[in-house]
């Protein structure tokens, strides 16, 4: 079992000693914390697969530390370019035609896109300053299928007996897993909505679409169950009923056991969601009350939607 290392530089030095050597460790991203692996190597991104339980039909975003490294694994078109110079770093993961031999296959599920961000993290400038500029595989460090961890505890709790470190970072700021749009051309799809509201991309692109989610998802995390607690979930729920965990939302009468955002802020709630779920998954049900789908509400009812849909247990 690994303990928690704290966030310093002798730590940072360590965690890409491990990326060098083939290792897997866990990182605070904004957004989430994620489980990296070098990109160049196999046998590396293999251990992502195995530590997490997740599908080798589900592909990696590739992560780096600088923007202008993006040119060297992806096609990069003028509406991608414009996106990046906007949004990068940040929690915006572009899905755009592969270029580059350099970095493993067996994160590509077969397809010849990839996906790929920089995230907005005090870190990457510590890589690129003890030189290592990655790229690293980096799916959320959680059990595939399972609640994405916002702490390094909840990492601790899924995968701490199957990965080399845990760098601890406090809480994400953001809480929620990034956008994912992909680019065709100057066309946009938002393939998963997530800490960049949709809204925010409506002034850079003219033909933004939202992807069917159809049966053969393209993006698997649109898998019908995921993010899914062990808990049954009940959604919209304006009352607590007994033997019932309740999750609120804005201002309320009702007996919560907690308050997403007693004042009704969507980016706090976002923040609070897959701790709260986690904290409460003691239960048989979990009724959460209605959660406006505007801005970051979007991203939060699309995994309490995938939270609460059927699955094989
Ligand atoms: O915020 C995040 O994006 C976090 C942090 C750690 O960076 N990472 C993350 O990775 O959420 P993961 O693996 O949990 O989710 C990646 C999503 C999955 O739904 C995957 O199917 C999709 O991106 N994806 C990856 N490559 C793709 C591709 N080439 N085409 C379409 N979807 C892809
Ligand atoms: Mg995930």
């Amino acid at each position: 079992m690994v303990s928690l290392s704290k966030s310093n530089l002798e730590n940072w030095t360590e965690a890409v000693r491990i990326l060098r050597a083939g290792g897997v460790v866990a990182l605070p991203t904004e957004t989430v914390y994620g489980l990296a692996a070098d990109a160049s190597q196999d046998k590396a991104v293999a251990k992502i697969y195995k530590a997490k339980g997740r599908p080798s039909y589900n592909p990696l975003i590739a992560h780096i530390f600088d923007p202008a490294d993006a040119g060297k694994f992806v096609q990069v078109n003028e509406l991608a370019q414009t996106l990046i110079d906007v949004f990068w770093p940040g929690s915006l993961t572009l899905v755009l035609p592969k270029t580059s031999g350099l970095i493993s296959p067996v994160a590509s599920a077969g397809l010849n896109s990839l996906a790929i961000r920089c995230p907005k993290t005090d870190w990457a400038e510590t890589f690129l300053d003890l030189g290592y500029r990655g790229p690293i595989f980096m799916p959320s460090a959680n059990r595939s299928g399972h609640i994405s961890p916002s702490r390094a505890q909840h990492v601790l709790d899924d995968l701490g007996d199957k990965i080399d470190m845990i760098i601890d970072g406090g809480d994400c700021p953001a809480g929620i897993e990034s956008t994912v749009l992909k680019i065709e051309g100057d066309r946009a799809i938002l393939l998963r909505p997530g800490a960049i509201p949709v809204e925010a991309f409506i002034p850079y692109i003219s033909d933004l679409r939202f992807a069917e989610t159809a049966s053969a998802p393209i993006a698997p995390g649109m898998l019908k169950s995921h993010y899914a607690p062990r808990a049954k979930v009940r959604l919209n729920a304006v009352r607590k009923q007994a033997g019932e965990a309740y999750l609120a939302f804005g201002p309320t009468q009702i007996d919560a056991d907690f308050n997403l955002s007693p004042n009704g802020d969507l980016t706090e709630a976002a923040r609070n969601l897959y701790g709260a779920l986690r904290s409460l998954d003691n239960v048989e049900v979990i009724a959460i009350a209605p959660i406006p789908t505007l801005g970051l509400g979007a991203a939060i009812n699309d995994r309490l939607n995938r939270a609460a849909a059927d699955k094989d247990r």
